[in-house]
């Protein structure tokens, strides 16, 4: 597997396989591959017939300076992971090859970066994030970009920005790689000592009381953010939030009367994780208020 560190050079890698119209698949990253990245190589290995892999550790996305400083950054294991993953050119630009002197244009989505995400970190952070991809996708001009579910925000606010922008890539999103005990694979939990690894499990069962709940019929999202709440406490975890949002528009939901987006992120010590799950009303909750409907239709009939 080549790298290339040059938009020029990124280009001219790509150049043969555009001129015989091979599907090329981009995976975005910001290196420290982990299981959940390969997924993503391994998927764009099945659907395209050229990978690239992109690490760049984006400094615009950034809200803290001491989260940036030590983001975790090993491109030669990223490389041979990536390779063996399916990938065949890894794209690993220096910073002033992506933000050169005089650098002055962002992208910006509105309204759905001001949520969640937007809320805590700040609006800098998914301008930081769309700038980035934009950039990313302009240079690269795949067929298809892949990224996780596991930033569920982020992909809602990169589906916006390529239709909004008519930008010709499809977006593929695949599900969230976690860990034995339930913990979404992140480069951030390599941060994580002994006593921060063993609570960090708790975003995953809170998101699991919450759907438990939801399994036996809740509809309140109060409720079924409090029992997340209440998981989390039981670590002695504090959220930055915890919210039962549409998954498209995440909008905060009262009920859950179709699919839902439960969204978490909290600090484990000093390492910020976020999780999801998308929580849906049961069938058979479905069906017994059907039930009951039908029985008050038979009763008004009767
Ligand atoms: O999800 C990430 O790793 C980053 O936000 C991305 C998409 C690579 C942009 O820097």
């Amino acid at each position: 597997m080549r790298t290339v560190r040059a938009v020029a050079e990124l280009r001219a890698a790509l150049a043969p396989a555009r001129r015989e119209r091979v599907a090329i698949g981009l995976v975005p990253t910001m290196g420290a591959l982990h299981e959940g990245h390969l997924a993503l190589i391994r998927r764009a290995r099945e659907q395209c017939d050229l990978v690239v892999v992109s690490v760049f550790v984006n400094p615009a996305q950034f809200n803290e300076r001491s989260d940036l400083e030590r983001y975790p950054r090993r491109e030669s294991d990223d490389a041979a992971l990536a390779a063996a993953a399916g990938a065949e050119l890894l794209f690993a630009p220096p910073v002033e090859e992506v933000y050169p002197a005089g650098f002055a244009t962002a992208v910006e989505v509105i309204g759905i970066t001001d949520r969640l995400e937007g809320a805590t970190r700040g609006s800098g952070h998914f301008r930081g994030v769309t700038t980035v991809v934009t950039k990313l996708l302009c240079m690269a001009m795949p067929d298809i970009a892949y990224f996780g579910q596991k930033d569920a925000q982020q992909t809602v606010v990169v589906r916006r920005l390529v239709q909004d922008l008519n930008l010709p890539v499809r977006i593929e999103v695949c599900p969230t790689v976690r860990e034995a005990d339930g913990l979404a694979m992140s480069s951030r939990n390599a941060l994580l000592d002994p006593d921060q690894r063993s609570r960090a499990r708790s975003l995953f069962d809170a998101l699991e009381a919450a759907r438990g709940l939801a399994a036996r019929g809740e509809r309140s999202s109060e409720a079924l953010v409090d029992a997340a709440l209440q998981t989390l406490g039981s670590f002695g975890v504090d959220p930055d939030y915890v919210a039962l949002v549409d998954p498209e528009t995440l909008e905060p939901l009262e009920q859950l009367a179709g699919r839902a987006l439960l969204a978490i992120a909290a600090r484990i010590g000093d390492v910020r994780l976020i999780d999801n799950t998308i929580l849906e009303p049961t069938p058979a909750s479905t069906s017994s208020q059907k039930a009951l409907q039908g029985e008050a239709i038979a009763t008004c009939n009767a």
